[in-house]
């Protein structure tokens, strides 16, 4: 159900209700139903859980954004849920800001608002929410969106105050004020607290660890199932739907829409509609991410190819996709320009690219920065992105903190350059067209050099051929 009007069907009882499309299909209570319904239940006993493990964490956060804004009244909402169609909504996902701030994550209940209020000394931070109702309010047994008789239990503020180790009270007693800076309408900030996610802290990478762990499963899963892909019409659905089993049985879902991307559609670089067959002798592009219950993500790509080997000119594509991974990893290094690991990707697809005879031009002209960049028709996208709760996160960093920032310990990015062929393009030999591959890895920078998170998924095409026998025995 959307936001606005509720589909309350303890209203149906109002005389004569207008008849619309929550009136028309469903019986009045009855006198009986109501002067029951509210009894008979049993007392909950408030569990008061313990504080969950990221409290801590968020508290430095929340300490950090205070610092940055004395004086001044900041609101941080949740979001709201959002209408798919009639009274069906999407699944709630909590702002990536809030979830940060709070620690609230896959659990947050929709429309709560994180309220910094000045004081003397810093703020005082109180989050506001629909407590669940008590049982003798309509909204307990009439309301299909919101009541606790239609969606399970609903947390109160006790609880909720205990876990999160935030002061909470009733969203009926939140207040806009003249002068707050609001999230998403406050450029300044929106941009402070995106930047703040640039480095992450301990529980943070522990939780991306988590989620790229989840993901090497889902992948396994895949291998096992392409024989059950081969033979379905929309072999690229199987891929999508595997994943998702593992998405939702040991995490929140996917951190993003899955790309199934067999044969030609590699080289469509967001290709989610996933219709596809999935054919003998072609390779198929798997780019997909778990994302935990606490909402980070991983944002992994394998290119695999369906039979269990790769031709040889698509080992050969393979190959140079991970040497220009291989280089851009070489480079990521404490005090190095984001940038430059882009550089390093594209440096090698610009030569390879020359020496096949593909660009009209040498690398060296290619690599210029004003004249050249014609290598860029076979990799349009850039080769890192910062990754997080969001799976593009910190999109609202400043570029001289984002693309011309500094790589500085505790930051996860990805490493993720591809060589795409359109199956139509003219300027590569029929060979090579329809061939797309990318190889996306997610990094943590730490003093010691890039660690690369998903180290344990096969990368080297031995090893991706390797990894295919051993599942499909
Ligand atoms: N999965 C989207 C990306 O790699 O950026
Ligand atoms: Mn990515
Ligand atoms: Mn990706």
């Amino acid at each position: 159900m959307s936001t606005g009007e509720r589909d309350t069907i303890a209203d149906e009882t109002v005389e004569a209700p207008v008849e619309n499309s929550s009136t028309n299909r469903k019986q009045p209570f009855p006198q009986g139903f109501l002067d029951t319904i509210s009894t008979g239940w049993a007392e909950r006993p408030e569990k008061v859980p313990a504080p969950r493990a990221q409290a801590p964490f968020a508290a430095k956060r929340r300490a950090a954004v205070s610092a940055a804004f004395p004086g001044q009244r900041l609101v941080i909402p949740a979001g709201s849920l959002k209408q798919r169609s009639n009274d069906t909504d999407y699944v709630f996902r909590a702002h990536s800001a809030f979830a940060h701030l709070t620690g609230w994550a896959s659990d947050a209940e929709p429309d709560s608002v994180l309220v910094f209020e000045p004081t003397d000394g810093g703020h005082d931070v109180t989050l506001y929410f629909r407590e669940r109702a008590d049982r003798t309010t309509t909204e307990f047994y009439g309301d299909a969106t919101i009541g606790e008789f239609w969606i399970g239990p609903r947390p109160s503020l006790a609880g909720v105050a205990a876990d999160l180790q935030i002061a909470t009270a009733h969203l009926h007693e939140f207040r806009p004020s003249e002068g707050e800076l609001v999230l998403d309408e406050d450029e300044t900030l929106t941009r402070v607290v995106s930047e703040l996610r640039l480095i992450k802290d301990e529980f943070e990478i522990a939780e991306m660890r988590r989620a790229v762990e989840i993901t090497a499963n889902g992948f396994d899963d895949i291998i096992r199932e392409l024989p059950a892909a081969i033979a379905h019409a929309r072999g690229e659905r199987v891929v999508e739907g595997v994943f998702h089993r593992r998405a939702r049985e040991d995490g929140n879902g996917e951190g993003y829409d899955t790309i199934a991307a067999s044969g030609p559609h590699a080289c469509y670089l967001h290709w989610t509609r996933n219709d596809g067959v999935v054919a003998p002798g072609d390779l198929i592009l798997v780019d997909a991410g778990v994302e935990a219950d606490s909402l980070y993500t991983a944002d992994i790509t394998r290119t695999l190819p369906v039979s269990g080997t790769f031709t040889d000119v698509q080992r050969r594509v393979y190959e140079t996709v991970r040497e220009a991974a291989d280089a851009a990893f070489a480079a990521a290094r404490v005090g190095v320009r984001f940038r430059d690991v882009h550089a390093a990707a594209m440096a090698v697809i610009a030569e390879r690219t020359a020496e096949w005879g593909l660009l009209p031009v040498t690398a060296e002209e290619a690599l210029d920065a004003d004249a050249g960049g014609q290598h860029r028709r076979y990799m349009v996208h850039g080769t890192s992105h910062h990754l997080g709760i969001d799976v593009h996160d910190c999109a609202q960093a400043r570029r001289e903190m984002y693309y011309d920032g500094i790589l500085a310990p505790g930051m996860v990015f990805t490493i993720e350059p591809g060589l795409y062929f359109q199956i139509d393009d003219l300027t590569v030999p029929a060979e090579l067209r329809g061939i797309g591959v990318r190889i996306e890895d997610d990094i943590l920078m730490t003093e010691d050099g890039p660690v690369n998170l998903s180290a344990d998924i096969p990368r080297t095409a031995d090893e991706v051929e390797a990894w295919m026998a051993r599942l499909r025995g």
